[in-house]
């Protein structure tokens, strides 16, 4: 059986953050979050996470993760130590088991499955006992480096505080991911010792402890050392997202997205984007979002979990959680959030906010409106400056506006309140009852003229200030 283990309990001092480490995002998905997902799409059986620091923030973060299990370090003295914990949830299960670090975003699912598939084929050979993730670097400073026998054989890692001159030369460095045969792996944990300068359970140190046994140790050399960045600040936080951020881009112009500066552009990881689709300057894509054939993001727009149907056009926008029908225009200068559904063929334009609405086929909102907790029918005309007034401090109530009704300029619509299909609004009304089908409606108060007034008014006003 697979099995992996990731470690997150340490507090990522080097971040200096008042957040765990793990936390931090990439893409708009935190470190672990990114970790955890790849393990599942490589078909990890079992994935322990171990937390410690701020243990119920990182909990709350993996909340919606089916199928994971938690061991807790409660001191964090080392990555053996925090291995160790996970001996109830894997020590009587047989297989092998990946260790690896919330730290390390942009491991990928191939690596995975490809250090398993070694390591599992090599202990059938010499009974190999653990097989380490390890890359190259002119400079490999910052990590654990790879100590070799003059038989060049793997015999143990020195971390960069503890090497000497002529070690911290060694090019070859450790990942921090470990294949590990479960038989050999929690009683050997038992005999690591902190005798270091940072006093603390190197789990690197399993390496020569098994060496002393005699045991088989390879090591899995990574093709591509991006993959395996250890994020320990935040200058390491954005070269990873750099990096990220340049493969899924370069990965949808080639499956057809046009892209007018992809340096400027943050897609995540899970957002799917049809070909003919066109992203903007600035454009920020995150979450679930799925966008459909021949559609336009503006420059400046930032969309989240979204469902954007064909042939629509978002300008400078900020879209989250809605559903955008298709032919649609949005802006410049929309918001759209929380579960809004916008039908086909419609128009909203500047300046709109809508929250939790449906707004349905053929309908416009084209300037400076609010609507928050609306239901509006098909062929609608909202006028510029239309509100909904949905909260009166304490609870929020639902405006329902028929098909086909014409809302006229400046209106406030005070909900609960219902306007039936066809009706007519006069600009500038506010209205606190129901209105019928086909019914016309109109407040304002009466309007007063007087010829000639406005010179006398002015008059009046300069006299006033001398
Ligand atoms: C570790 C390795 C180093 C390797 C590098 C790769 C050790 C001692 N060193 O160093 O050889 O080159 O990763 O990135 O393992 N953690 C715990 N509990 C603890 C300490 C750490 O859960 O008590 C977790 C952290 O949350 C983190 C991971 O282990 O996710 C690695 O810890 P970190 O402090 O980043 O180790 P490095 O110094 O990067
Ligand atoms: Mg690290």
């Amino acid at each position: 059986m697979r099995s992996a283990v990731i470690l997150a309990a340490g507090k990522g001092t080097r971040m200096q953050s008042a957040k765990p480490k793990v936390l931090h995002e990439i893409l708009g998905k935190s470190m672990i979050l990114h970790v955890v997902q790849t393990l599942k799409d490589a078909k990890i059986q079992k994935i322990v996470v171990i937390l410690g620091h701020e243990s119920e923030l990182v909990k709350e973060n993996l909340a919606n993760e089916k199928h994971i299990e938690f061991a807790y370090q409660h001191e964090q003295l080392g990555t053996a130590d925090a291995l160790k914990q996970a001996k109830s949830n894997l020590g009587h299960i047989s297989g092998s088991t990946i260790v690896v670090c919330g730290d390390t975003p942009l491991l990928t699912r191939k690596t995975i499955t490809e250090i398993f598939e070694q390591h599992e084929k090599q202990e059938q050979v010499d009974g190999c006992a653990c097989t380490v993730l390890t890359g190259e670097l002119e400079d490999a400073s910052g990590y654990g480096r790879i100590i070799r026998n003059v038989n060049h054989e793997i015999i143990g890692i020195i971390e960069e505080k503890d090497a000497t001159s002529d070690e911290k030369l060694v090019k070859e460095f450790n990942s921090g991911v470990y294949c590990l045969s479960n038989a050999h792996l929690f009683e050997n944990l038992e005999k690591i010792t902190n005798n270091n300068t940072q006093s603390e359970y190197y789990l690197p140190d399993i390496i020569k402890i098994l060496k002393i046994q005699k045991k088989a140790v390879a090591r899995y050399i990574i093709k591509d050392n991006a993959e395996i960045i250890g994020v320990n600040d935040r200058v390491a936080l954005s070269d990873v997202t750099t990096i990220l951020r340049h493969k899924i881009n370069h990965g949808w112009q080639l499956q057809g997205v046009t892209m007018h500066n992809p340096e400027t552009i943050f897609i995540g990881r899970d957002v799917i984007i049809a070909k003919d689709v066109i992203i903007e300057t600035n454009v920020k894509i995150l979450g679930n979002t799925r966008i459909a054939s021949d559609t336009i993001i503006g420059m400046n727009s930032e969309i989240n979990n979204c469902t954007i149907a064909e042939n629509v056009i978002i300008k400078q926008s900020v879209i989250s959680d809605s559903i955008i029908g298709a032919h649609t225009t949005v802006g410049p200068f929309a918001h759209l959030r929380q579960q809004c559904e916008i039908g086909k063929h419609t128009r909203i334009g500047n300046f709109v906010e809508f929250k939790n609405t449906r707004f349905a086929d053929y309908s416009a909102s084209a300037h400076l409106t609010y609507l928050g907790d609306a239901e509006i029918g098909h062929h609608v005309n909202i006028g510029c400056g239309t509100i909904t007034a949905n909260y009166n401090g304490v609870s929020k109530s639902k405006t329902i506006i028929g098909n086909s009704v014409f809302i006229g300029s400046n209106s406030n619509l005070i909900a609960p309140i219902t306007i039936h299909n066809g009706a007519f609004i006069g600009a500038g009304s506010t209205l606190m009852q129901d209105i019928p089908e086909n019914a016309f409606a109109m407040t304002r108060g009466p309007e007063i003229l007087k010829e000639g007034y406005a010179t006398i008014l002015k008059q009046k006003y300069a006299d006033a200030k001398k």
